[in-house]
């Protein structure tokens, strides 16, 4: 037989067809194998994904930051990967990592800023954001700052504008710019007549003490030089090896001792002068718990607020004032004694700006007293 071009053409294409058939067979095989291996690294990439999520939220929802450098890098860019991600679950768990741990409330925060800068503002994330102002510092309180300078909401509270003008003292210089901008967003008041930025938070304090006389002014808390214990040292001591490795049953001796039942509620024992601490770590870091001691009169919630009550005999009685029924007052006074008088015997009664709560309650502990307190009152049981 003559060959052709055509017939080596057919014969070749017969002999491409059976062997692309074989090949082909073979490529599904692969295929099927491949996508098979694919199938199983997905589900595998699952599992260990989920593994990770649940251990991450066991921590983030239990334990504290850790105090490795690495593994607090690790997690944190886990943190911001999560809100990033934008998924409400993932946004939704950050929130409820920020009400419940609170030693995660820098994190947290940060993340949410990184997110509404790049992704959305929601009304929610401003609120987280705001509340963060009371923990945040350095290069994360610029981010906060920065961060709430973007949403078209403002704080009209003084609590928070007080907030911002203390972080721009503690912040110094290089934050002024940053500090001011979201005052003047939020006020919508120009006060910097001076382009030097210490003076321009000196403005801001002159300003606020003058807007809202009744506040407490908006300079930054100290105590005496000769104050046994002050802000930072403590600070550094209760988040070292030491202070973390307080016992909570001497601490609660410790807290019987420096009178704090006389006033305050843990689990079932004491009175309730001032805030039930029971949930405290539940509500605030170690750090605001301490700095609460050091500076009682720093922020006084409005149902501790104390009136000097001037009666008609011309007694003056202080402490918290309640109404009971249509005609009469109760005072629980500072010394624990509670009066109930007619409303007409009243002749005037005054806000007190200093808290019911003494200063220098630590004074008489040593430190390992202080370590063991705070284990007490991180206890969260009685
Ligand atoms: C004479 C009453 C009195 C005594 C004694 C007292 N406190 Fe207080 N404490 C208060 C009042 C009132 C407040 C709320 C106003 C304020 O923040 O100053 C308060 C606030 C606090 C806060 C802030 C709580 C919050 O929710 O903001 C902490 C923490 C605290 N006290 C711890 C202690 C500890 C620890 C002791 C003992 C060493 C103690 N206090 C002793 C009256 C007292």
């Amino acid at each position: 037989m003559v060959r052709t071009p055509q017939h080596t053409n057919r014969r070749e294409i017969c002999n491409q067809a059976s062997e692309s058939f074989y090949l082909c067979a073979h490529v599904k095989g692969h295929m099927l194998m491949r996508s098979r291996i694919l199938l199983f690294a997905f589900f595998a990439w699952c599992v260990v994904t989920m593994v990770i999520a649940e251990q991450l939220d066991e921590q983030i929802l239990h334990d504290p930051p850790p105090a490795d450098e690495d593994a607090l890098a690790q997690v944190t860019l886990t943190i911001e990967e999560m809100a990033l991600g934008g998924e409400s679950r993932s946004l939704d768990r950050l929130h409820l990592v920020f009400e419940t741990n609170p030693e995660w409330r820098e994190i947290v925060a940060v993340a949410i800023a990184k997110y509404s800068e790049t992704q959305s503002r929601r009304a929610q994330d401003w609120r987280l954001l705001v509340r963060s102002l009371a923990v945040v510092e350095g290069e994360d309180a610029r981010t906060i700052m920065r961060a709430l300078l973007g949403f078209r909401q403002r704080s009209t509270k003084p609590r928070w504008q007080r907030q911002l003008i203390l972080l721009g003292l503690q912040l110094g210089d290089n934050s002024a710019e940053d500090t001011v901008n979201l005052l003047k967003h939020w006020t919508g008041v120009k006060v910097e007549p001076n382009e030097q930025s210490e003076n321009a938070m000196a403005n801001w304090q002159a300003w606020f003490a003058k807007t809202y006389p009744d506040q407490p002014t908006a300079v930054l808390p100290q105590l005496p030089a000769e104050a046994k214990w002050q802000y930072e040292a403590l600070r550094h001591f209760l988040g070292g090896n030491e202070g973390v490795l307080g016992d909570a049953q001497r601490g609660r001796s410790v807290f019987e001792r420096a009178d704090c039942f006389k006033c305050h509620r843990y689990g079932k024992h004491g009175e309730v002068l001032g805030p039930d601490l029971t949930q405290i770590s539940g509500r605030m870091q170690r750090k605001e718990i301490l700095h609460a001691i050091l500076f009682p009169s720093e922020l006084v919630p409005d149902q501790f607020l104390t009136y000097s009550v001037v009666i008609v005999d011309g007694r003056t009685l202080t402490g918290i004032v309640g109404r009971s029924g249509s005609d009469e007052v109760v005072i629980l006074q500072t010394n624990g004694e509670k009066v109930t008088l007619k409303k007409d015997q009243i002749e005037e009664s005054v806000l007190n700006k200093q808290s019911a709560m003494p200063v220098g309650t630590l004074e008489r502990l040593t430190k390992q007293e202080i370590a063991d307190l705070f284990a007490f009152m991180q206890s969260r049981s009685e």
